[in-house]
């Protein structure tokens, strides 16, 4: 019997396949693209989750399924892609998984299907109605209509879990991350903005370029600096084994993330200080990003304990981009 991992090449899914290896567990990844993990309890299928001979091989003899690849985009002109991998590729995955009868499957949601940038109400708890303004965010929504369908129908127990924001720490002073290259460096934001056709926002950002690389505070359009929670991968690896061998688990739903959220104002200053990297602050139009999404739930229930501060995987990214700007 094997553990299955789909997204296997990713960010999480790859260290979640590596640290269930380390445990003595059999593993069998399931992603597009392959892992690199060579290991004698590992098989790998690589393929399309909505490539039914694909699925049908990649669950075969699971024990659980742990669904966590996705694409993400928030493009509009990858719309067909998002609904061919994230509802279709999962519907054929939980069809495949009826047919097998796994103990569990752990799917990653996340939390853009909630309206996290116009909340209800703060904190956002797994109570919070659920009203995705993103097409990716709608396809983890039916992600998630999916897996209690099989749920209830298959009799397979699953859990939910709804994913913060994540990064390996020595993303953060990337400018190539795919995530936090825009979020913090003012070209790749830029770039960003460009590829997203915001023409006024890529005015805004243009003004203050003077060329060099810099670090950007973004703010919304009345000064209020972004806040959102950024959580260490290591700690998103331990609530998903904590889901997964807890037998409470079964059948709940968990937002999963770092317990504070990140005020960007105040953490840019240390960035600044260990990158010696400039900063701007820069006020783009609209509400912009701030909220707060609560994690007592999973802490209370399952005992997760998150470890990695903002400030652990900045120092962390930091060393990172020392040793960068040394190979240089
Ligand atoms: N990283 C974040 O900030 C974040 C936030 C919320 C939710 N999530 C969710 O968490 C999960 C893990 O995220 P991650 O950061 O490891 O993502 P990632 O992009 O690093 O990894 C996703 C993997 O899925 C694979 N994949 C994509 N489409 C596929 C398809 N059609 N068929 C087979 N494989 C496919 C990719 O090749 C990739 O290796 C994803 O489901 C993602 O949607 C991530």
């Amino acid at each position: 019997m094997t553990i299955v991992v789909t997204g296997s090449a990713g960010r999480v899914g790859s260290k979640v396949a590596q640290r269930l290896l380390a445990m003595g567990e059999r593993v069998t990844g399931f992603d597009l693209k392959p892992s690199g993990i060579a290991h004698a309890g590992y098989r790998e299928v690589t393929g399309a989750f909505d490539d039914r001979e694909a699925a049908a091989d990649a669950v075969t003899g699971a024990r659980a399924i742990l669904h966590l690849g996705a694409f993400m985009s928030w493009l509009p002109a990858d719309s067909e892609k998002l609904h061919r991998a994230n509802v279709d590729g999962t519907r054929i995955l939980l069809e495949e998984a009826a047919k097998v009868k796994p103990e569990r499957v752990i799917f990653a949601s996340s939390g853009e299907v909630y309206p996290e940038n116009v909340p209800d109400y703060l904190p956002v708890d797994e109570n919070h109605p659920l009203k995705p303004r993103s097409p990716y965010g709608l396809t983890k929504l039916l992600g998630e209509e999916l897996v209690r369908f099989t749920e209830r129908v298959a009799g397979i127990p699953a859990t939910i879990l709804r994913f913060s924001h994540t990064q390996d720490a020595v993303e953060l002073l990337d400018p190539a991350s795919f995530l936090s290259g825009p979020r913090f460096f003012l070209h790749a934001k830029i770039r960003q903005q460009e590829s997203f056709g915001n023409t006024a926002a890529v005015a805004l950002l243009k003004a203050i370029d003077d060329g060099t690389e810099t670090l950007v505070i973004s703010r919304n359009e009345n000064g209020r600096p972004f806040k959102m929670h950024i959580t260490d991968t290591r700690d998103m690896i331990d609530g998903i084994l904590l889901s997964l061998s807890n037998e409470k688990a079964a059948g709940r739903t968990y937002n999963l993330g770092a317990t504070a959220p990140v005020d960007f104002s105040a953490a840019m200053p240390l960035m600044a200080e260990l990158t010696k990297l400039p900063i701007k602050t820069i006020d783009l139009p609209g509400s912009g990003v701030f909220y707060e999404t609560s994690n007592a739930r999973i802490r209370n229930e399952l005992g997760f304990e998150p470890q990695w501060t903002i400030d652990r995987m900045i120092a962390e990214a930091a060393a990172a981009w020392n040793s960068r700007m040394q190979a240089a």
